[in-house]
């Protein structure tokens, strides 16, 4: 017997931090970990909310810095489930600083693969995702970075 998937929309979950002096690295900035720390636990709140399960990262992938971030800044980190296959969920994060001027700067974006799972820690089916017109972008990245991730896993395998 199959059983039906639901389909639903995606939530953006939100999440704003003060930088602290104890997450600067040796040069000032805000520590890379501290930062991915941050884009993982939003992104598993955006997971777990689209799938309704407890979820677990399984892979981040196109990490990009592309900005640094200070000490003292507020950022703003947003996660969004933009790509799903049966049961795993590919969520895009990103990272922005208040410019201080009322606008906000994007310093870090990634993608995170996490899997649902269900009351016995095994791999659970999710929801289909109804894609919004303003996040088809990043559902064709996801879907390029999921099937280039499997290649480069195969190739791994063989050598
Ligand atoms: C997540 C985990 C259960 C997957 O185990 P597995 O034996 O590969 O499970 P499955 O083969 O059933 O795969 C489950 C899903 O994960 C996906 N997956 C597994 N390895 C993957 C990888 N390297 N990249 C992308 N997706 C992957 C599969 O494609 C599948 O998704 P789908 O159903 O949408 O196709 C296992 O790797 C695990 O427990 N990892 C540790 C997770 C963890 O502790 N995370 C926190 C670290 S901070």
């Amino acid at each position: 017997m199959s059983i039906k998937r639901k389909t639903k929309q995606a939530e953006q979950m939100v999440n704003w931090n003060l930088v602290f002096p104890n997450q600067a690295n040796p040069s000032g900035n805000m520590f890379g970990g501290d930062v991915l720390a941050i884009m993982d636990t939003t992104a598993a709140m955006a997971a777990k909310r689209f799938s309704e399960h407890q979820v677990s990262t399984v892979t981040v992938e196109a990490v990009h810095f592309a900005k640094p971030i200070m000490v003292g800044d507020n950022i703003k980190t947003t996660a969004k489930v933009v790509a799903v296959g049966s049961t795993s969920l590919t969520v895009k994060s990103d990272v922005y600083r208040d410019d201080g001027n009322g606008g906000l700067m994007k310093c870090v974006s990634a993608f995170l693969t996490f899997v649902a799972f269900d009351y016995q820690r095994q791999p659970t089916i999710v929801p289909l995702l109804e894609l919004l017109p303003e996040d088809e972008k990043d559902h064709k990245k996801a879907l390029i970075i999921r099937e280039s991730a499997k290649k480069r896993e195969e190739m791994l395998k063989q050598l």
